[in-house]
């Protein structure tokens, strides 16, 4: 058992939490890490020490405060009413927004806006203007925590997260910019409902996944229109992409060169045709991190026939790509790529190639807070998901 250090941070993580635990512990080390229930981690390392904006698979950051004996709501109150006059000196004049988000404690919404209004009236008695932003539901949605600049330095979110008979208290410092991924995602000029659409979100957790040192620069072999390349040069890396179509090279292209446009930085892009199964990468690069090639698009369920058809040609171009990269690449080289994995009847079909990924000169890794089944990027409306492999070069 680990204590709660105050200035621990807590992630709240996203709809698929394992993608979320893969990515901190990339980043941070197992040993920084320690799963809080089922949807949040808490990490050895202050907020401000953490670059919440490249996380893909957490949504919100905040600061533990304290830890109090009980899970009861009326006991949390008490405790808030009693401490949240306290923080008010340390705030600066104006206005203040105050939101409250509760995450496995038996309180409605509406005991939530009613504990809201009495300390508002706290707030009040100790000077200060304040508004209450009401809950619909247990924890405020990001669009709320954003609309209403929670984060900013007049905006106070407080957390009250269960964690077994206990509750940390947390006070929110960072929250998933919403607007900022979907502007990323529809907005850029050329996209391919073919090739398919890799979320923002998604291509960051990839990234995350290969821990590239600062100076890293990152390949795609299967780059399509350069979602990968994109989220690599926003988190200041270097990047390579290569794809089979020379058309897919100008769509990212153009991608990229809108991106830079629009976001400051030093780009470092290098982007040519090439099929990753027989294709020469020069220089080498530090990682290898991207969505591999899916198969042909699906509109149904396939039968045996066409799965079998369909597992073939994915497993050939894989085999080949994962073999042409191991001449290339230095040892040690980590590497993460998003492969498909089919539905079928009640689970899923793995792409061959994994049987025979030691062959082949890898090693895949295996993460302490994330089973391996886990790391699977899933709607319920897609006929393909995208396993995350992540591979070490032998
Ligand atoms: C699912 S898409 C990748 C999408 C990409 N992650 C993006 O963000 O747009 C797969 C890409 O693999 C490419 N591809 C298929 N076979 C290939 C091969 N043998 N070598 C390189 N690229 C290949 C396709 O042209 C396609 O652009």
């Amino acid at each position: 058992m680990y204590t709660i250090n105050i200035m621990q941070s807590l992630f709240i993580l996203g709809r698929q939490p394992a993608l979320g635990l893969a990515e901190l512990e990339s980043l941070y080390g197992a040993k920084n890490l320690h799963p809080a229930g089922p949807q949040a981690a808490l990490l050895d390392v202050e907020p401000r020490h953490v670059d919440f904006n490249r996380l893909g698979g957490c949504i919100k950051l905040a600061q533990v405060q304290t830890e109090l004996p009980t899970t009861s709501w009326r006991d949390i109150e008490s405790y808030l009413l009693k401490s949240v006059p306290n923080i008010l000196d340390s705030l600066p004049e104006g206005k203040l927004k105050l939101g409250l988000s509760t995450y496995g404690l038996r309180a409605s919404a509406s005991e939530i806006n009613a504990s809201g209004l009495r300390i508002k009236k706290v707030i009040k008695e100790a000077g200060r203007s304040v508004r209450i932003v009401p809950n619909k539901s247990a924890s405020l949605n990001s669009a709320q925590i954003l609309h209403n600049q929670l984060t900013s330095p007049l905006g106070i979110e407080i957390l009250a997260y269960r964690e077994g008979s206990k509750t940390l208290i947390c006070q929110t410092v960072a929250e998933q910019d919403i607007e900022a991924y979907a502007a990323r995602d529809q907005n850029r000029p050329k996209r391919d409902a073919k090739v398919g659409m890799l979320p923002p979100k998604l291509a960051q957790i990839i990234i995350n996944l290969t821990a590239p040192t600062a100076d890293a620069t990152v390949l795609d072999p299967f780059c399509g229109t350069g979602v990968v390349l994109q989220e690599s040069l926003l988190m200041g890396y270097s990047v390579y992409g290569t794809d089979l179509e020379p058309r897919m090279i100008e769509y990212s292209r153009a991608n990229l060169d809108w991106l830079h446009q629009r976001y400051d930085g030093n780009f470092g892009i290098q982007l040519e045709p090439g099929d990753a199964t027989t294709h020469t990468w020069k220089p080498a690069p530090s990682v290898v991190a991207g969505e591999t090639y899916l198969g042909k698009p699906l509109s149904k369920e396939p039968d045996e026939t066409l799965l079998h058809t369909i597992m073939q040609e994915c497993d050939r171009i894989h085999r080949g790509a994962l073999s042409n990269l191991h001449k290339q690449l230095p040892q040690g080289t980590r590497l993460c790529l998003a492969v498909p994995a089919w539905k079928y009847k009640k689970g899923f079909q793995h792409l061959k190639t994994l049987d025979y990924l030691r062959e082949l000169g890898y090693n895949r890794i295996e993460f302490r807070f994330a089973r391996k089944e886990e790391l699977i990027y899933f709607r319920e409306d897609q006929l393909v998901a995208r396993e995350l492999v992540v591979l070490v070069k032998n």
